[in-house]
């Protein structure tokens, strides 16, 4: 496999095509943005962390008949990924409230929900990833009705089972970002990266009420190094996966 000319530099992620157009090369970066680029930093060892976090999870993921891009790790930061045509959204889930969610409806960090909330934010970096509804993503013809009706089953089952994944190492999914695309044969397949930086996610060993963060939160709200955290998370996943 060949590494050709770069397509997309991403905020923590630089793409390569290959001679095969139908694989991308993928390299992680050190860097770490909160706010759409507003805040930046360079974190030593997150790009090590982060491609080795996804390229577990979706290992765990397909083992429960969840396929995704991920064709396989090839380095410490870079990974093969299948190339897909994407759609322009970011695809939520939430099982708690937190986040924006928390403060769009005014409730408190941790507020349970009568059921999982699936939210779609319109991929666009000029107009801060808007918040978006099905309805206007099907005026604006960015995925079809049925494509829709296929993403959400698909995330609602990858929910699922991610929730078992973290839990089973003391971990809760609070919430997760995932995006999708169309593979060349057609298939809408899970795509870019489940780690820290896309996903909330909380220890359960905590029991003093308190919220101890394992996730991108702690770098959005300056509350210290991101590295153990994200090395905690990655060694949990670890022993999963060779526990299995
Ligand atoms: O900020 P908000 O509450 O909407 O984030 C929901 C989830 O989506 C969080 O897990 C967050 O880490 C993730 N997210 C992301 N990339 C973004 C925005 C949110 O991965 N650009």
């Amino acid at each position: 496999m060949e590494k050709l000319g770069m397509l997309y530099q991403g905020k923590a992620k630089k793409l390569y095509e290959t001679d095969n157009p139908d694989v991308l090369w993928v390299e992680y970066t050190d860097q770490a943005t909160a706010g759409n680029g507003a805040k930046k930093e360079n974190i030593a060892g997150k790009a090590h962390l982060n491609n080795q976090i996804t390229s577990v999870v979706f290992n765990l993921l397909a083992r429960r008949g969840i396929p995704s891009h991920f064709i396989r790790r090839i380095s410490d930061t870079e990974q093969l990924n299948r190339h897909m045509t994407m759609f322009p959204l970011e695809i939520v889930m939430r099982n708690k409230a937190a986040g924006s969610f928390a403060e769009r409806y005014g409730v408190e960090e941790g507020t349970a929900l009568k059921q999982p909330v699936l939210e779609f934010f319109y991929k666009s970096d000029a107009l801060n990833d808007p918040f978006i509804n099905r309805e206007d993503i099907l005026a604006l013809d960015l995925a079809s009705a049925q494509d829709l009706d296929i993403i959400a089953s698909k995330t609602r089952e990858i929910n699922q089972a991610l929730t078992a994944i973290f839990k089973a190492i003391e971990v809760e999914l609070v919430d997760f970002k995932i995006e999708m695309g169309r593979s060349s044969q057609g298939v809408i397949l899970l795509a870019d990266e489940i780690t820290p930086d896309t996903c909330r996610l909380w220890s359960t060993r905590n029991r003093d009420g308190g919220i101890t963060h394992l996730d991108k939160d702690i770098f959005r709200r300056d509350l210290g190094s991101i590295i153990p955290a994200y090395q905690t998370i990655l060694d949990g996943l670890t022993r999963l996966d060779r526990a299995e």
